[in-house]
């Protein structure tokens, strides 16, 4: 290997990001310097949150520039070190682009050295087992504080987090309401991933009619995952004293000059509401027991398993747009050999 392909920014996207907005290009191959590590890489871990990195805007990573590689969390296979705790053959998981090899130092975010269980495919450890399970256990119970009995409403309900945020709650004893936004994720969700009651978003003529149905006695626990208006609508339908999770709000990704608006944020007062964001790097010390868990219930089969997978680097653009289009079920997962 003479070189290393890479998947650059092309141009900042204006809304819905298309495949034109990527370009692959071609960088040397690194030489190692002390202290470094060679990784080649195996899956990225599609995530929503690229699309805030490709705007021109400060967020607590600085924007991707354009003509720079895309910042993704990646897994791959350390080809060489020169850092005494790593070696060749290890695992590794990371912040780092897409690109066919990386270095990664100490410094480089979210590293982490895997012992993967060599019976279950190496892409669960980016998906279930990786940020998007994780993210779902620890909102559940270090932020939403979960308990038997409680009613959980998910939004984007089949999706990486979602939908392992559904099987949690419902493995923990909840009634488990999803939202989602077509018929086919709908029988998805109640017939893969067992959801107690679903709520297809674009099929009814208001959101929080539809949930308060679903919910009569009121939501004590809502995992946000979209923001805009359905948390509005969520805000409506929460009991007194009920936990919002913040985890994530897609509606306004695609368009952060102009994001939508909330109206019932009153409710907050009038109901006594917590509402907490959180980011799982936060959650470090959480991870190991919430990675047990989750490995333990996804080999004995209380835990479904759903990817969308794409293969090759130069497909990256396209799997993400796909995505940020809310075409995806289960975890956007690309895999390079
Ligand atoms: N806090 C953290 O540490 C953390 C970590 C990872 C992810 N997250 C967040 O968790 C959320 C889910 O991420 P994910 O990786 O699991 O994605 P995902 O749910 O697999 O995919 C996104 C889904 O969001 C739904 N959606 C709703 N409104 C949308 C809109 N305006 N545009 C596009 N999609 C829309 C779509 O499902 P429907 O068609 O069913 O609506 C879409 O399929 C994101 O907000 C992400 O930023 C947070």
């Amino acid at each position: 290997m003479t070189v290393n392909r890479q998947i650059v920014l092309k141009r900042r996207p204006n809304g819905i990001p298309v495949p034109e907005d990527f370009a692959l290009a071609e960088a040397p191959m690194p030489v190692l310097a002390e202290g470094e590590i060679l990784v080649r890489n195996r899956c990225f871990s599609m995530e929503p949150a690229i699309r805030g990195w490709l705007d021109d805007k400060e967020s607590y990573f600085p924007p991707i520039p354009i003509g720079g590689p895309i910042r993704a969390p990646s897994l791959g296979e350390v080809v060489e070190s020169r850092h005494p705790g790593f070696q060749p053959g290890d695992i590794v998981r990371g912040l780092n682009h897409w690109e066919d090899y990386s270095v990664l130092t100490e410094n480089t975010i979210l590293l982490e050295k895997l012992h993967p269980d060599r019976s279950l495919p190496l892409s669960y450890y980016v998906g279930p087992l990786g940020g998007s399970g994780l993210t779902a256990y620890v909102g559940l119970h270090d932020v939403g504080r979960i308990r038997e009995g409680d009613t959980v409403v998910i939004s984007a309900a089949v999706g990486a987090v979602g939908g392992v945020a559904g099987q949690v709650a419902r493995l923990r004893g909840c009634r488990v309401i999803g939202l989602v936004g077509s018929e086919e994720k709908a029988r998805f969700a109640t017939e893969q991933l067992g959801y107690h009651a679903v709520v297809n978003y674009r099929a009814v003529p208001d959101l929080a009619e539809a949930v308060r149905a679903a919910c009569p006695e009121g939501v004590d626990v809502y995992f946000d995952n979209v923001g805009g208006a359905t948390l509005d609508a969520m805000l409506i339908n929460m009991k007194t004293y009920g936990r919002i999770i913040a985890c994530g709000m897609i509606a306004a990704y695609n368009r952060q000059d102009n994001p939508p608006p909330i109206f019932n944020l009153w409710e907050m007062v009038a109901r006594q509401l917590e509402m907490k964001g959180f980011l799982l790097q936060t959650y470090a010390a959480s991870i190991p027991a919430a990675q047990a868990q989750l490995e333990a219930w996804i080999r004995s089969g209380a835990l479904m398993v759903s990817e969308h997978k794409r293969h090759g680097l130069e497909n990256a653009p396209a799997l993400f747009c796909e995505l940020m289009a809310g075409k995806t079920t289960g975890k956007a997962v690309l895999e390079i050999s």
